[in-house]
């Protein structure tokens, strides 16, 4: 029986192929960034050849080899640590099917049989959520130059709403994806940001860390590559005032070739009128000195009087920061881990959501712990030799900075999920080809050995995917 086994694995080892083993992983995980337009462009993962060629680098990436296996794979980039709490989207990779990729690497990477490859998803072109009732187009394109540096711009656009705008999601779309690196923005009253849009010749202003205002605004919504904008659920939304403007703040990224961008921002609204008005709190400290050559922890704690439901969380530091760590402790001293980022990557910041509305009682604290790197170590560090820095929205300062998207607590709101229900068009159509056939079959057998989720997989809807599946799928097809 053992000898059975082993020999089983064996074979499974060596048949091990790109077609039926890897392109589902590669298509679905890496594909969407890795492609023409997009910002991992440099480096296409769009079939066998490009992976093969890449094998090494992808193999480092993914988790290195078996020894030097780090823990915080760099790809599929997700900077929070996902054992801590759970967000919404979160990207990652099985250890499986990191397995998986490696041990194909050491079998030589093999291709199998072309026809068998799973099928590139099909990636949304227009927006994620649907139709927009309004589009905000830039009204020059902006000029990236192939310099290598970060530039980051703020762009405003006129709502010329007479009458308040019920929001139930705002979207930014990137004209250009292979140089948007992240997005956010903002709403200020009309004609706040003139005296800023005319400091140079150019369409919109420079501006780094925030919108270069004096007042501190809410953060309505972002952009980073790879994540789906979120629609407020139910009754639950945001009211814009009248005459308003938005401001994008585009951070492009370091670029080798000149590009040009044309974004734009979709606006969505509530169907019914929002009953639940979403509030933000904006969390941040702003008396600190980073004394060079030191590593700086600053924690700061916020009291939460009522009941709330947090939507979503955006940490934000610069270039010294570290790590972040937030949790809420409940007057009976729970703890309610909220987000956890071991290594802070200022290039990969987001909102997050959590899955479900995250009820944090009253009479809770919110603790969030910034760690900050001022020694010539932390390769970031935009002085050499390191000096003072202090708080502020420029490159060379400093920021704490956590805005907070909440409601009031009601009844249920733990169950209220906010990302977008998977809706299954066809159970068994694994390769969403729109039709039941042999290769569904194939890649629901693959998927099981490899431990991995793939949509429309649970046809018995059992909550798992097993083998009744199979058999189920096969009855179907076989008619
Ligand atoms: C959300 C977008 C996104 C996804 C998904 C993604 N990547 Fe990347 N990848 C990038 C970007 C952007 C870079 C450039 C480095 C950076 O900004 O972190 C990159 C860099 C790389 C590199 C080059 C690293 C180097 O040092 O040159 C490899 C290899 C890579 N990715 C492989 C993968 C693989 C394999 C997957 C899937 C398991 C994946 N990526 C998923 C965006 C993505």
């Amino acid at each position: 029986m053992k000898n059975f086994i082993l020999y089983f694995i064996i074979s499974f080892l060596y048949g091990i192929n790109f077609s039926e083993n890897i392109s589902p992983i590669i298509y679905n995980n890496c594909t969407s960034c890795h492609r023409p337009n997009e910002i991992g462009a440099f480096l296409p993962l769009e079939n066998y050849q490009d992976v093969y060629d890449n094998r090494s680098l992808i193999a480092y990436v993914i988790g290195g080899s078996d020894d030097i296996r780090h823990d915080n794979p760099l790809m599929p980039p997700w900077p929070p640590n996902r054992e801590f709490s759970s967000l919404l989207y979160e990207r990652y990779l099985e250890d499986s099917e990191i397995d998986t990729i490696l041990d194909w690497i050491s079998l030589g990477a093999p291709q199998g049989n072309l026809d068998l490859e799973y099928p590139i998803p099909e990636f949304p072109d227009g927006s994620t959520l649907g139709e927009p009732d309004l589009i905000f187009e830039m009204e020059e394109s902006h000029f990236v130059e192939g310099n290598y540096e970060d530039d980051y711009r703020c762009f405003v656009f006129s709502l010329d709403n007479d009458q308040e705008l019920e929001m139930s999601a705002i979207e930014f779309r990137p004209g250009n994806r292979q140089a948007v690196h992240h997005a956010i923005i903002t709403y200020v009253p009309h004609g706040a940001a003139d005296n800023l849009e005319n400091q140079d010749n150019q369409y919109g202003y420079e501006c780094y860390g925030g919108f270069n205002l004096d007042t501190t605004t809410d953060l309505i919504g972002g952009y980073a590559p790879g994540l789906s904008s979120v629609e407020y659920p139910e009754n639950i939304g945001r009211t814009i005032p009248a005459n308003s403007d938005i401001i994008v703040q585009v951070h492009y990224a370091p670029l080798l070739t000149d590009q040009e961008d044309l974004s734009s921002v979709n606006l969505f609204f509530k169907e019914e009128s929002i009953e639940r008005e979403i509030e933000q709190h904006i969390f941040d400290y702003w008396e600190f000195a980073l004394p060079p050559n030191q590593i700086t922890t600053i924690t700061r704690t916020l009291y939460v009087p009522d009941d709330i439901s947090m939507v979503n969380i955006l940490p934000h530091c610069h270039l010294l920061g570290q790590s972040w760590e937030i949790y809420a402790t409940t007057s009976d001293g729970t703890i309610i881990p909220i987000i956890q980022i071991p290594f802070w990557d200022f290039d990969w910041q987001s909102f997050y959501y959590p899955e479900y509305l995250l009820k944090i009682p009253g009479g809770s604290t919110i603790t969030a712990t910034c760690v900050y790197d001022n020694t010539s170590n932390n390769p970031n560090n935009p002085n050499s030799p390191p000096s003072w820095v202090y708080p502020g929205d420029g490159t060379n300062d400093e920021m704490f900075f956590i805005p907070i998207e909440y409601l009031d607590y009601q009844i249920g709101d733990e169950n209220i999920y906010l990302g977008k229900i998977d809706e299954c068009l066809l159970y068994g159509d694994i390769n969403s080809d729109n039709g039941l056939n042999v290769l569904d079959v194939v890649l629901l057998v693959n998927s099981i050995l490899n431990n991995q989720e793939l949509s429309c997989s649970d046809l018995n809807l059992d909550e798992v995917i097993n083998i009744l599946d199979i058999v189920l799928l096969i009855e179907i097809i076989l008619g």
